[in-house]
Order: C-alpha cells, then sequence, then structure tokens
C-alpha cells in the first residue's frame, strides 16, 4: 500500500471487477484515453484487465482508494528493448471524485514509487490537449511539458486535437 493525504495505491485484487465495471464505464471517462479502454467499457473487459494485472510481480497497475473506496486507477507500462528504464504512465478516476485533487495526488505517488522503488530513469504521459484537467495532473506530479505532436489524435467523435508529451525523470 502507498499512502497519501487524499488517497491510497494498492494492487488489484480479483474482488474489484464490480468496482472497476460500474466506474469506468462512463463516457467521460474514456474520452481521452486510449481506445482500447472501451466504452461500453463491460464486466467482461474489467474481467480481463484484473486478469491480465494480477499477473504482474512486481504490479504496474494500482487502485486508487478514498476512504477505503475504489475511486479510479493508475499504472507504469514498464517499456524494454532500447526504452528499457522508461514507462509509460496513466490514470483515470470515477467522475463522482474528479476536482477533490485526487488524481494529482495519486500519479505523484506512483511517479516517485516508480522512479525510486523501481529504478526506472523516465516516466512519459500522452495527454490530448483538450484534456486541460489531465495536464494540469502531471504538472503537479513533476512532470514537464516536452514536446506537440500537433493534430496527433482523433476522439471518437471524429474530432482531431494535438498529443501533448509530457515526461518526469529520476533525476528531475
Ligand atoms: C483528468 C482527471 C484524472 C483529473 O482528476 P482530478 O482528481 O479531478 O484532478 P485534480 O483535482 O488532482 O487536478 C485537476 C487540476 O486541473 C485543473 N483543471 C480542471 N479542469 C481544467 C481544465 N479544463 N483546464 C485546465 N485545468 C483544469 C484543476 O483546477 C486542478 O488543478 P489545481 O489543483 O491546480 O486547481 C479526471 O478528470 C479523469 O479521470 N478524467 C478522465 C480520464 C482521463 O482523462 N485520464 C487522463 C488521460 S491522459
Amino acid at each position: 500500500m502507498i499512502c497519501g493525504e487524499r488517497c491510497s495505491l494498492r494492487p488489484y485484487e480479483a474482488g474489484d471487477v464490480a468496482d472497476l465495471g460500474r466506474l469506468a464505464n462512463d463516457k467521460l471517462v474514456t474520452r481521452w484515453m486510449t481506445a482500447t479502454f472501451r466504452y461500453p467499457y463491460t464486466l467482461a473487459d474489467a474481467e480481463a484487465w484484473i486478469a491480465r494485472v494480477t499477473r504482474e510481480d512486481p504490479p504496474n497497475a494500482f487502485v486508487i482508494l478514498v476512504h477505503g473506496a475504489f475511486a479510479g486507477s493508475v499504472a507504469i507500462v514498464p517499456r524494454d528493448g532500447e526504452v528499457l528504464g522508461t514507462a509509460e504512465f496513466g490514470y483515470w478516476l470515477g467522475r463522482q471524485f474528479w476536482g477533490r485533487g485526487i488524481a494529482g495526488e495519486a500519479a505523484r505517488l506512483l511517479a516517485d514509487y516508480a522512479l525510486t522503488d523501481r529504478g526506472l530513469r523516465r516516466l512519459e504521459a500522452y495527454v490530448w490537449e483538450p484534456n486541460g484537467a489531465s495536464a494540469r495532473v502531471l504538472e503537479k506530479a513533476g512532470f514537464v511539458l516536452e514536446g506537440r505532436l500537433r493534430d496527433g489524435v482523433v476522439d471518437r467523435e471524429g474530432l482531431v486535437s494535438n498529443l501533448l508529451i509530457y515526461g518526469r525523470l529520476a533525476t528531475d
């Protein structure tokens, strides 16, 4: 368990399927997430995700708990080959938990853990430019804006936007 003031992080458990399925099945949550985060998000999607991440040792995906309740998720995806030592970084929160500083703290907790305890040298996050709250979450977690892929992404309604690349190094 990784503990902060507003939230704590713990690895996923098999019993999280119902909470994950309920909170993730929200068009506003999935809107600016990678297309593999589907909408509608079904219980089968939740089961498949949890089956995958609970096999990882050490764990890379964490449940965000607020007063003990499942509130969302934050994860790293460590890479190998020529990008060994780096990881992609992502997070989401159930809609009723937005606007309370929870994602900012959860992102900082996981980034600190990944860059110290896990020995990664670089974390990288991709943000759709209209997602201002997410860009701010990353800034609060110590990431810096490194680049802007112009017209880099298209959302599920066909709206094209720039893709921002944020990074944080262990040495930052
Ligand atoms: C993005 C998300 C994680 C933010 O969670 P949150 O707990 O509300 O975030 P926080 O409260 O920690 O921080 C949000 C910050 O963005 C600011 N903000 C909110 N809306 C904003 C906007 N439209 N533009 C700019 N800043 C905005 C808030 O004021 C706050 O900053 P502050 O603490 O300096 O006041 C949440 O909205 C979410 O889960 N969205 C759907 C999934 C998603 O987009 N994930 C990220 C993919 S890259």
